[in-house]
């Protein structure tokens, strides 16, 4: 189980920071009190437009970024004390983390795997499965700077599943990926959600979420603005699908974003007043 209780995750912002995002903010609020709760069994999907949050959340759940407030537990281990066992406990996958370059699946794969602690048996065993599954095991000896880009992210989804952990974190699973491969990954799902995994993903392709998920919670501005199932979504706002769901929920929030921009410029000012000594 993964539970998420009142996150929030403040960046603070350098200069170049703020040029870029063209503010005079020096910290940034990415994801403001977010709870929710993903099972074991269920494909829990995190919704958002662009910079909503859900990577931030998504590297917290992964113990790649601490909370500022607020704590998340995996498995019932928490992600800041108990940062091994919630390591050791999931798959994650982000377009961050890139394969190096020069290695070749196979090679990958067998240091990963003798990282964990596992024999060469066992990661044979996984090896054989999860390649011939991915279709991998042509390409297995070339170099990942070869590899297709649906390649490269099959490789990354093989190999962070290697260890058949119990929670899987994957943002943005089928970014980039034609139609075939990302059914590929996302039939894969589907089977790790029937055999009772924890399964989170992120994603902004309406289509997919309603097909795959169970429940959901959408993000807009770093808050939860909705979570439970797409039919509920769907009641709630008098919709046919997903994606005119989340249109009605942005719109309502959008206005509620706009009211913060002007709060966080209210703070801005009194800050500078307070640097002022006034
Ligand atoms: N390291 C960082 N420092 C400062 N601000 C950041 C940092 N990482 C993300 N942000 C900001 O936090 C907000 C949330 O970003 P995040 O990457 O979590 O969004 P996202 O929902 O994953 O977006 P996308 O759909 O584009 O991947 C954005 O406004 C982003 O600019
Ligand atoms: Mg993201």
């Amino acid at each position: 189980m993964i539970e998420v209780d009142n996150v929030t995750k403040i960046y603070k912002l350098n200069r170049r920071q703020r040029q870029q995002m063209k503010t005079n903010n020096k910290q940034k609020v990415a994801v403001e009190r977010v709870s929710f709760t993903a099972k074991e069994g269920e494909i829990f999907g995190l919704l958002g437009p662009n910079g909503a949050g859900k990577t931030t959340t998504l590297r917290m759940i992964a113990t790649l970024l601490k909370p500022t407030d607020g704590s998340i537990r995996v498995q019932g281990f928490d992600t800041v004390k108990q940062g091994d066992d919630v390591r050791r406990s999931i798959a994650f996958l982000t377009n961050e983390l890139k394969l190096d370059p020069q290695f070749c699946p196979q090679y990958l794969f067998r240091f990963f795997g003798r990282l964990y602690g596992m024999n060469e048996e066992e990661i044979d065993k996984r090896k054989e499965e999860l390649f011939s599954y991915f279709g991998i095991t042509e390409f297995q000896d070339k170099k990942v700077s070869e590899l297709s880009t649906g390649m490269k992210q099959k490789t990354s989804i093989a190999v962070s599943l290697l260890h058949d952990p119990d929670v899987v974190v994957f943002d943005e699973p089928t970014n980039g990926l034609d139609i075939v491969t990302s059914r590929a990954v996302t039939d894969y799902l589907k089977f790790l959600k029937d055999k009772g995994k924890v399964i989170i993903i992120s994603t902004h392709i309406m289509s997919e979420a309603q097909k795959l998920c169970d429940r959901l919670s959408m993000i807009i501005g770093g808050r939860a603005v909705f979570e439970g199932t797409v039919k509920q979504v769907c009641e709630q706002t008098g919709t046919q699908d997903l994606e005119d769901a989340f249109f009605s929920v942005y719109r309502e929030n959008v206005q509620n974003e706009e009211e913060l921009r002007e709060l966080s410029e209210l703070y801005n000012q009194l800050d500078k007043h307070k640097e002022a000594g006034i």
